[in-house]
């Protein structure tokens, strides 16, 4: 009787193990940002750099006409300017977004705030400001959900003081914690949140070399991420595979095309970065 019980106890505990180990399991208790706009179809439509096909990317009038078409998230680039204030932009030189040149991280705000971030677009935007990260989250907060994208340049080994310390206190300051997930090229991000913000929701984004050969699935689970973000020339049907057996959400960049919006969305992308919103928010409301 006694050795019954024993293996009773014994069976239980593996099952308990072994649900705990599954990535099923894991894939259910993924953190997601709140979305402030959504038609809760459990798919998301990311400006990608705001709406930038038709403002400059990644400046207030990118964004706010995301908001205008009624996208679910935007997307954005953080860098840091010389004196550590994290600003929005894409690239590490300012040349090809912006009337300056050198690189961001020489320049302090007040000498960024100089710079004319949209007449290289068009003169319609002529006198566009460089947007800082505490700017745009002043109005997106309870109007529409961030993806705030780390760049690789402004990261370093030390979790503590760095790029991902520093948007975070403007995270917290704007109190967005809820409306924001953060990703990364850089896997050291990943790393750096696990001990800032263990709660904060991210998303990996592949990068082949850092990648060692995993598996999607790998991947997730290794860094402790909520989500799988690549591009749609990267995901590959084994990809696919992996990620949906597992329950894991895959956001998709950047497709401006409908047919390809099209066959994303029916291979199960939980979210697609494009340039054009409206064009993805049309393919979803006549699927
Ligand atoms: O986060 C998706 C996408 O923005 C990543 O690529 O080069 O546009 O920052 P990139
Ligand atoms: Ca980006």
């Amino acid at each position: 009787m006694l050795l019954f019980i024993k293996s009773m106890r014994c069976g239980v505990l593996l099952l308990i193990y072994a649900l705990l180990n599954s990535y099923s399991l894991f894939a259910q208790m993924n953190k997601i940002p709140q979305l402030p706009v959504s038609d809760n179809d459990r798919f998301t439509i990311i400006a990608h750099r705001g709406a930038s096909a038709y403002a400059p990317e990644n400046t207030h009038s990118a964004f706010r006409m995301a908001i205008e078409m009624k996208a679910e998230m935007i997307e954005l680039d953080v860098l840091l300017s010389k004196d550590g204030i994290p600003v929005v932009i894409h690239d590490e030189k300012l040349k090809r977004t912006s009337s300056g040149k050198g690189k961001v991280h020489d320049y302090t705000l007040s000498e960024l705030k100089k710079l004319d971030m949209g007449k290289w677009f068009s003169d319609a935007f002529k006198g566009e400001p460089f947007p800082t990260l505490e700017e745009v989250l002043s109005y997106t907060k309870n109007t529409i959900a961030v993806n705030i994208e780390i760049k690789t340049e402004a990261v370093t080994d030390n979790a503590f003081d760095g790029v991902v310390e520093k948007t975070l206190n403007v995270v917290r300051k704007a109190g967005v914690e809820d409306q924001v997930v953060f990703s990364s090229f850089d896997y050291r991000v990943m790393r750096h949140l696990e001990v800032l913000a263990p709660d904060m929701p991210k998303a990996i984004l592949y990068e082949k070399r850092q990648s060692k050969r995993k598996l999607p699935s790998e991947l997730v689970k290794e860094y402790k991420v909520d989500a799988f973000n690549c591009s749609y020339k990267q995901l590959s049907d084994k990809w696919v595979k992996d990620l949906t057996s597992h329950n894991i959400p895959f956001n998709i960049y950047t497709v401006d095309d409908e047919s390809k919006m099209k066959e994303l969305i029916q291979k199960g992308a939980a979210g697609i970065f494009s340039n054009k919103p409206d064009v993805l928010r049309r393919v979803v409301e006549n699927l």
